[in-house]
């Protein structure tokens, strides 16, 4: 993808397709509107008022303009009203932006920057969002397809354009973000749109092994005797009724140039079941394919350290991946076993489909033990997830209140919000166990929070954040700039946190 930045303005531009981005129900063209509408003896205006272009959330017009000026076409794209407009709307606006473009056979397009009437949204946040929207929006995964029907290549060129040379910085700055956020979201949803046949425990490490080729990246894999040495009883009980083994991995970024090994690391824990059956505990067939996903936390640590390298931001990073299956086979853990985790503790497996929270329990000990400045951990976790909170916020649940304002802020930036649940120690009364130190299960009641509870068990006094991502990885249905299935939620997110945290630090 080719994205320029020029200083101008849009009128003059010799493009395929001009994007105007227009309030609901608004008579004003803008400056750039008035300019052409006069070039276009009114034609604009006129389509404003026989409201054939209403400027709803959402709604697109294309027209050509036969010569008339510099564009050859206007793309008129609406934002809904005025007050209602976030940056999460100008994202929207860009991924319909993109996919009308697409479908118009078209490969690029001009546009100045949208929603600049918020005064809280800078040019290079509001860049970020178009940039990540319009790179999204075509976003596909047809690897798999021998039959290459569709023809249109998609998006090769965005251009856009600012009257102030004082923005050209800033905007030049917000490309590149959103440039390398859509980047990484793209690459997680690819991992996690692979099938499981696929995308097994160790061709996972061999997607690590290609980030770690990226300058100030190292990787150490911990195979299963290194496992069974530590004694890691999460991760290879969960293993247990799986023919591919285990893997445990560990990828770090310490940054090139200004040197921040110094620094304590941010540790980031991903959940990486390649794929859920349950276990002995079987789930039911119903949408049981969508389980390849269960690998998603683990594929955005891999993007979000990709996006940090290639961003060369100056931060000491460790990723941490538990890799396995969960497979109901001969040798699997059955309900009742008891599992010694890596830390020493002891956990009854009451069901074998709780095993996101055994798996992470060794990452996070593993994680507290490198001393970092603090622990996030990113998971697939649990159904309960999925009823509390639905389709559009991640289950946050935590031990640190900055961290958490932290990942709230980000999320709000990225447009993949959090939302809070208790962490309230009461609720471990749910996970004691008649024979162990805890079971892996807490009842009827509040699974978000119980899970979490299980977890913090496992980081000590660290500063650490959960964040639950289950439903919200996977969508039902076309959205602007997500589209069915695998959605990487949280990508964004953590490449954002990142971001904040640079450029605060400054
Ligand atoms: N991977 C699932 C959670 C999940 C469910 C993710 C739906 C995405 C969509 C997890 O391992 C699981 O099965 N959790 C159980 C826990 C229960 C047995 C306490 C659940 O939520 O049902
Ligand atoms: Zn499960
Ligand atoms: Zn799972």
């Amino acid at each position: 993808m080719k994205i320029q930045v020029k200083q101008g303005s849009v009128a003059g531009e010799s493009t395929e397709v001009l994007v105007l981005a227009g309030y609901e129900d608004e008579s004003s063209l803008g400056q750039s509107g008035e300019m052409l509408d006069r070039s276009l003896g009114g034609y604009l205006r006129e389509l404003r008022k026989t409201k054939e272009f209403r400027g709803k959330n959402h709604e697109t017009v294309l027209i050509h303009t036969r010569g008339a000026i510099p564009p050859k076409r206007i793309l008129f794209v609406g934002l809904g009203e005025k007050a209602d407009v976030t940056v999460d709307r100008v994202r929207q606006a860009m991924g319909i932006v993109a996919k009308r473009v697409r479908q118009a056979g078209l490969s690029s397009f001009t546009t100045s920057i949208i929603g600049t009437n918020m005064p809280q949204a800078s040019p290079t946040a509001l860049t970020q969002a178009m940039i990540e929207g319009a790179l999204l929006g075509t976003y596909r995964f047809s690897y798999y397809r021998t039959e290459k029907n569709d023809e249109r290549k998609g998006l090769t060129q965005i251009t856009l354009v600012t009257p102030k040379h004082t923005h050209v910085d800033a905007i030049k700055r917000g490309a590149r973000y959103g440039e390398a956020s859509a980047e990484a979201t793209a690459f997680a949803r690819d991992l996690s749109n692979h099938p499981s046949n696929v995308m097994t425990p160790t061709r996972v490490v061999q997607e690590a092994k290609t980030i770690a080729k990226e300058p100030g990246v190292r990787l150490k894999v911990l195979e299963q005797k290194d496992q069974e040495k530590l004694g890691m009883g999460g991760l290879l009980g969960v293993a247990r009724g799986s023919h591919e083994p285990p893997k445990f991995i560990i990828l770090e970024y310490t940054g090139s140039g200004r040197q921040r090994k110094t620094d304590r690391p941010i540790v980031l824990v991903g959940k990486t079941v390649t794929f859920d059956t349950g276990g002995i505990s079987l789930k039911p067939a119903d949408s049981m394919e969508q389980m390849k996903a269960d690998m998603t936390g683990g594929a955005e640590v891999l993007a979000t350290i990709r996006a940090i390298a290639r961003l060369r931001l100056p931060v000491h990073v460790i990723g941490i991946l538990p890799v396995t299956e969960n497979m109901p086979g001969g040798r699997a853990i059955k309900p009742g076993d008891i599992l010694t985790m890596l830390s020493g503790k002891t956990v009854e497996v009451q069901n074998t489909d709780a095993e996101g929270r055994l798996i992470l329990a060794d990452g996070l000990s593993y994680g507290a033990g490198l001393k970092p400045a603090c622990l996030i951990d990113i998971a697939t976790l649990t159904g309960a997830c999925a009823v509390a909170l639905g389709q559009f916020a991640i289950g946050m649940l935590g031990n640190n209140d900055v961290l958490k304002k932290q990942l709230q802020h980000a999320g709000m930036q990225a447009g993949e919000r959090v939302w809070e649940m208790p962490l309230w120690d009461e609720y471990f009364e749910q996970l004691k166990s008649d024979v162990a130190d805890m079971r892996n299960i807490g009842g009827r009641g509040g699974g978000m929070i119980t899970a979490a509870i299980f977890l913090s068990k496992f980081v000590g006094n660290i500063p650490w954040v959960h964040l639950d991502i289950a439903s919200t990885d996977w969508s039902q249905t076309e959205r602007p700039y997500i589209g069915k299935g695998p959605t990487a939620i949280g990508t964004r997110l953590l490449l954002q946190f990142f971001l904040n945290h640079v450029n605060d630090a400054k």
